[in-house]
């Protein structure tokens, strides 16, 4: 595209209004950067952002069906990481929505804490905590899921979700990513505390290697993406039950 094309476009784009214009953006980038041109020989991946830049995460279309599939348990006294937004989007007979994060600059968080110790926070306090891809940058898990298990309420649920496969994503000063996990690091990580113990795969290796890559799910088919192979699984969900 030449210089006043381009320029064109992005005037076109920004008159679009923000929703649409990211829309439009993302799909200009698949189109501009098709993912099967020579994918499987690149070093680099298409997108170094999970895909983002080019629609949705792979890894966002399974984490939010595990949600959707468990909605039923978001209700009551719900605490979630970083902000509210699953909280909000599952949730029914929510009476309150709390916030966690460790990151005091985060405006959203009702109760700032490290899940490693977050003994500010009283035994049997809520109803559900909606715990994704977070784990990842815990380096004490069990101290992690000791804490989630003793603030929730008996017969509370942690709905949590954590990478088989990603890329790496460290920030510097702010977040180290520690952590990838199997089917059976959960069962003994969670099984330990919880009796009522489900973990679910998802993903297969087309997934897991276009989810590496940085393609969107949009450039997946939705058939494809709905294939559980757990020996190559891209994500895990753990349902447990207090
Ligand atoms: C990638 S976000 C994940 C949460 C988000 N709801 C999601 O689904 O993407 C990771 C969040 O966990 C927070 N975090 C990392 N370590 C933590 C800890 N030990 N205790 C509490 N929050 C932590 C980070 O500050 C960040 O807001």
């Amino acid at each position: 595209m030449t210089r006043p094309v381009r320029r064109l476009v992005h005037a076109y784009l920004r008159r679009l209004g923000p929703e649409r214009e990211q829309r439009a953006r993302r799909r200009l980038r698949r189109l501009r950067t098709p993912a099967y041109v020579g994918t499987v020989r690149r070093t680099a991946p298409v997108s170094r952002g999970f895909g983002a830049d080019r629609g949705s995460p792979v890894d966002r279309y399974y984490i939010e069906r595990f949600l959707a599939e468990r909605r039923a348990a978001i209700t009551g006294r719900v605490l979630e990481v970083k902000d509210a937004g699953y909280t909000r989007r599952f949730g029914s007979g929510v009476t309150r929505a709390d916030v966690l994060d460790v990151d005091r600059s985060n405006e959203q968080a009702t109760i700032v804490g490290d899940l490693q110790a977050l003994d500010e926070v009283a035994d049997d306090v809520f109803d559900c905590f909606v715990l994704t891809q977070t784990l990842l940058f815990v380096y004490d898990l069990e101290a992690a899921v000791g804490h989630a298990h003793r603030i929730l309420k008996p017969g509370g649920t942690l709905l949590a979700t954590v990478p088989v496969v990603s890329r790496v994503m460290t920030t510097p000063g702010k977040l180290d990513d520690y952590w990838r996990f199997t089917q059976a690091s959960c069962e003994r990580l969670f099984g330990g505390r919880f009796g009522d113990l489900e973990v679910v795969s998802y993903g297969n290796v087309l997934a897991s290697t276009a989810f590496l890559r940085g393609l969107a799910a949009e450039e997946l088919r939705r058939r494809d993406l709905d294939v559980v192979d757990p020996d190559y699984a891209t994500l895990l969900g753990v349902a447990a039950r207090k």
